[in-house]
Order: C-alpha cells, then structure tokens, then sequence
C-alpha cells in the first residue's frame, strides 16, 4: 500500500505533482475559472467586499499562503483566522462578506462552527475541501474541491499544496468576476499554476539530500525557522510538521522580526532554516534575508537554507544548501514547502517515532 515507502507520509509527499495538477484539472474552460458548486449567483461574487480564510492548523497556513496572491489579484482585503477564534469573536461580517473554509476532512469541529457563525450573519461560504460530500461543503454557498486524493498520514503534505492551489483558484474566480484581472492575464495566471507540478517534481529531485541531513540534525533540542512574505507561512508551516511528527521545539518567525525578540534564541549549533525569496523576484526582500542569514549565522546558527537554484548570493552564509527551482513569487511555497515536509519526517524516523501517527493527534478533528 505504501508503494514501497517506509510510510505514507513520504509516499504523500511524492504525489504532491498529482495532487497539484488533478485539483486544477477543469478548473479552467472555455477562458473562464470555473467553481465544483456554486449556490450563489455570478452577481453575489462580484460584490463581494471583503474575504476571511477560516481554517485549523496546516489549512490555516495555506490561507495565509493565498492571502497574499488574493489580495494582489482582486483587490479586497483578506483576513486569514483560526476558525477556533473567528467563531468566538463578533467579526464584522454581512452578505457581502465571502467567508473561505478550509478544510481536508471537511469535518472539522472548530471549522465547521465558524462556517455556521459566518452565515448566521449572512455571509456566502466558499468551501475548500478534500473530502466529497463533507459536512463543511454541505452547508457551504460554494465549493472547490482538492483533488490530493486520500491522505492518510496524520501530518497533512499532499492536501495542503492542494489548498493553496484551490486557494489561488478562488483568487482568480474572484479577479476574473471583479474585473480587476482581465480574462488574458486570469489565463496566464492559470497557466502558471498548471506549470507548477512539473516544478515539484523537481524538487522532489532534493528528498535524498534532505533525508541525509534529517538524520544528521535527529539529536538537534529546538529548530527555528525563517521566512517573509509568502516564505514567512512556509515558516509557520516547517515548524508545525517538526513539532507534530519529531516531538521538537520548533518555531517559525517573519524574519523582519529577528530583531524585535527571537535573535535573542541564537545560539551555538542552533539550527535555523531560512526560506529565501528568489533574487530576481523580490530583489530588496531576498538582500534583507541575506543580512538576516549573516547575523545569525555570525551568533553560531547551523543555517540551513533554502533558495532558488543558481541564488550564488546566499552561498557563503549556507551551512546546508537545497535548491528549489524558479518559479514565480506568490508560488513559491508550492516548492519551498515539499523540502521541509521531508526535513520533519526524516528527523521524526532517526529518532524512531511513527511519522503516519503521530502521539496525541487525530487526522480529523471532530471534537472542540
Ligand atoms: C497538520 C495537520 C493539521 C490539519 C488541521 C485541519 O499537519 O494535518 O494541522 O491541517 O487539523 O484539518 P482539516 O484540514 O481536516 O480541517
């Protein structure tokens, strides 16, 4: 079952590239994105005004991936909250407001309490979800499904590039039903994405290399890691998977924060992981990131980097070095992300644990 792997989890990782390119497939016809369930009108999306991404754990952290492109493409502003505190909150909502549900279960207790706190305000629900026919879609305006296939490790990897990818698709239907995207550029952005399976599978060319430094950092007592702008929930993203599949204090931070607290955490062989930002992207991001990346590794960091293949900037302050293709800026976590999944599954195994379960943890969190 495991296709040969020594558990699901790595074979998940590996069918990222499918998972990606069947949660696209028929997203895109006849010039138009195109929704799985729409029971609102054309009309309801275009007055949209403003969206939340509610959502738990890894699928929170896909919507704070797609804020940034969503903003950038409709320009509305996005929200991204924990459905456990939106749901407890009074957030300013009416029928205007486009509520987005994450989820891969589509069970979630917390998620699917906050589905139903959106609309008893009136708000549309756009539900994002892996599993056909779920609670959350059920009682949802709207539904894009993820196609990641059935994930059975506990730690998500395959449905969460889903969310982002699924994400992104609701960016676009809510550009292209604005206006402010015209229908070539809607097209181009499509395409883009539709690239993005080919570029995973490239990294998928690093898993030996990060398996061997997995191994390597398996004594390691806390990891940090760095990233901004769509790197930072990447960050987040790198330090939920330690912590949930090797036990490990693990921490993910804005980098422009180093200064304001966590540079104080540096120490002798504590290893830090930095998600560069490509050179030719974000030029003033990426040269902040490469000081940030000298300071700490000046204060003993072991820094572990990852970065646009040919970045040579970085080179001299990359203790560990993994290379991930070039692809644009909004998606970039689709290939920084795949290196860190491996990273905690690896750690997790050296230290002898269950990386398909994890103690403590549920795949689907139905109670509150
Ligand atoms: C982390 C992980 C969890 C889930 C979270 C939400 O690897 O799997 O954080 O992302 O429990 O679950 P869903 O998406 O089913 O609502």
């Amino acid at each position: 079952e495991k296709g040969g792997h020594e558990y699901f989890m790595l074979k998940e990782i590996e069918e990222q590239p499918e998972a990606l390119a069947n949660t696209l497939r028929g997203h895109f016809t006849e010039g138009r994105i195109v929704l799985d369930e729409q029971r609102m009108s054309d009309q309801d999306l275009r007055d949209v005004d403003k969206v939340f991404v509610v959502a738990c754990g890894s699928a929170y952290h896909s919507g704070l991936v797609a804020k940034y492109a969503i903003e950038h493409w409709t320009r509305l502003p996005v929200e991204v909250e924990l459905a456990s505190e939106f749901r407890y909150r009074d957030p300013v909502l009416d029928r205007d407001t486009l509520v987005v549900a994450v989820s891969q279960s589509g069970e979630t207790a917390d998620t699917l309490e906050a589905v139903r706190h959106a609309r008893e305000q009136k708000a549309r629900v756009l539900a994002v979800c892996n599993t056909n026919g779920a609670q959350i879609p059920r009682e949802s305006d709207a539904v894009l499904y993820t196609h990641a296939g059935p994930e059975i490790g506990v730690a998500s990897t395959k449905a969460f590039l889903a969310q982002i990818a699924a994400n992104y698709l609701v960016g676009l239907a809510l550009a292209q039903a604005r206006g402010t995207k015209y229908p070539d550029e809607v097209a181009r952005e499509f395409h883009e994405l539709e690239a993005m399976p080919q570029a995973v599978q490239q990294v998928l060319g690093t898993i030996d290399q990060v398996r061997d430094l997995g191994r390597r950092l398996s004594d390691s007592r806390a990891v940090l890691f760095l990233g901004r702008h769509v790197g930072f929930p990447v960050a987040l993203e790198g330090a939920l998977k330690l912590k949930e599949l090797a036990y490990m204090h693990a921490e993910g931070f804005a980098a422009g924060e180093l200064k304001h607290g966590p540079i104080a955490l540096i120490e002798e062989g504590l290893p830090v992981v930095v998600i560069m930002p490509s050179p030719k992207g974000r030029a003033v991001l990426h040269s902040k990131l490469v000081s940030n990346i000298s300071e700490i590794q000046a204060r003993g960091a072991r820094t572990i980097v990852i970065a646009e293949e040919g970045d040579e900037t970085v080179r001299p302050f990359a203790d560990e070095l993994i290379e991930v293709p070039a692809v644009p800026t909004l998606l970039q976590p689709l290939v920084s992300t795949v290196p860190l999944q491996v990273l905690a599954a690896e750690i997790a195994r050296s230290r002898g644990y269950d990386v398909d379960k994890p103690r403590n943890l549920a795949k689907s969190v139905t109670v509150e």
